[in-house]
């Protein structure tokens, strides 16, 4: 069949129409002609797969990456990164705008490098040869060079692939700090042969249990320095996360907020890179190791009006009262719904949502949008050659208005 492209969905694909039905084509750009076979048919929608390009974008660009077609693991490698970044800027925009019927205006995306950006990736091994899944599948794509991650970690892949000859390695994960000066290597599954490995690596954990004297590597964000663990949860976007983390920072110096909450937590990165600037912070996350290297952190920072609390935000938020500001980074679920409703009566002046999908971020700014009004969406482009986009969404309370004796909100 020979269609023409009208415009990208939210995942990166072609959309093309034919006979009155969508059809999903990946690795095509709008206004190209291509011809496609069909690989998928649903009641609702087609999918096709390009046999031949007819006419090219001129936004075309080729992949960087040598296993791009199979991997599955970027989906843009194949577009501008200007247009990548204006894709992601309307894909925001129009996710608001349907979802939650907000016209705010976006402040334009924040980018940096397109490649080399990640500090941490997890590779599989399949009879001693190492890489990553296929998209949704356990099949194996072999691998020596990975664009995304950074330089230090691409470095390495010559000693891995010699390290999963002489073992029965299953998974093996690498994390640099943001400054690719210290490496954190982790194993699982059967090792004895790692001699070799341990003179290129900080920090050696074979099935969870440290070899070497340190467990921990440690990497700066700002003027903030935390120490990380193999399990413990840190954004991958080396240089990114600092502008991600300023934009929060600029709100708290903007305000004079006594009392912090920091939902979804993590390792506290967000509660210590904001603590010189409110009296109290507490941090929740319901994951031990990330509590753990908090209070490691907090110390490390000399950070004393930061708590943390290893619970489910949704069994304990009610506990807090008095609070002028909270920070919440869900994960792709977005808030649970106590956690929501539970913030609504709180009513903190200020709410900031970071927010690693749109389409749930949109789903809890309809709810959120009668108590709190955006002051500001600002799309940070964490992920470049994938589809996902990070976003800061800065909410104010709206104040009270008095109708014929009766209050109501603004
Ligand atoms: C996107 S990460 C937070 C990242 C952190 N703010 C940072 O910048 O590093 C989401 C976190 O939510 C935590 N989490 C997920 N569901 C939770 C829940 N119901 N209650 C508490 N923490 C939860 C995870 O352990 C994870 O650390």
């Amino acid at each position: 069949m020979r269609v023409k492209i009208e415009k990208l969905d939210n995942f990166g694909r072609g959309i093309a129409y034919a006979n009155g039905r969508i059809i999903f084509i990946e690795n095509a750009l709008p206004d190209e002609e291509v011809d496609i076979v069909i690989t998928k048919e649903n009641k609702k929608y087609l999918e096709g797969k390009v046999t031949k390009y007819l006419k090219l974008s001129p936004n075309r660009t080729e992949a960087l990456c040598p296993y791009y077609s199979i991997c599955g693991g970027c989906h843009l490698q194949h577009l501008s990164i200007t247009e990548e970044n204006a894709f992601k800027e309307e894909k925001v925009k129009s996710i608001l705008k349907k979802f939650a019927s907000t016209e705010s205006t976006l402040s334009p995306i924040e980018a940096l490098s397109p490649y080399f950006y990640r500090n941490k990736i997890t590779l599989h091994v399949h009879n001693k040869k190492i890489g990553y899944y296929q998209n949704n599948t356990n099949t194996l794509v072999e691998i020596n060079y990975c664009p995304l991650a950074n330089k230090k970690i691409n470095s390495l892949f010559k000693p891995l692939q010699q390290l999963a000859l002489n073992n029965d390695l299953e998974e093996i994960m690498l994390r640099t700090s943001n400054n690719e000066k210290e490496v954190l290597l982790k194993l699982t599954g059967s090792v004895t042969n790692y001699q070799d490995i341990l003179n290129l690596v900080d920090v050696l954990v074979i099935n969870d249990k440290a070899i070497t004297k340190k467990a921990f590597i440690e990497t700066k964000i700002g003027t903030k320095s935390y120490k990380l663990s193999s399990l413990s949860f840190f954004q991958v976007n080396k240089e990114l996360t600092k502008y991600l983390y300023d934009e929060v920072l600029q709100v708290v110096k903007n305000s004079s907020f006594q009392k912090a909450l920091d939902l979804y937590c993590g390792t506290g990165t967000i509660s210590l890179y904001i603590s010189d600037f409110v009296q109290k912070v507490i941090g929740i996350d319901y994951n031990k190791a990330n509590i753990e290297a908090a209070n490691i952190n907090k110390d490390l920072n000399n950070a004393k009006n930061a708590t943390f609390i290893c619970a489910k935000v949704e069994d304990v938020i009610n506990n807090y009262q008095n609070i002028d500001l909270i920070i919440v980074d869900p994960p792709r679920a977005g808030l649970n719904k106590i956690a929501l409703d539970t913030i609504i009566k709180i009513k903190p002046q200020s709410l900031i949502y970071i927010s690693c999908d749109v389409s749930t971020l949109a789903r809890d700014l309809n709810l959120l949008k009668n108590t709190y009004s955006i002051n500001l969406i600002k799309p940070f482009n964490m992920f470049p050659r994938t589809y996902h986009v990070e976003c800061v969404c800065v909410l104010n309370l709206r104040k009270p208005l008095k109708i014929k004796g009766k209050s109501t909100s603004q």
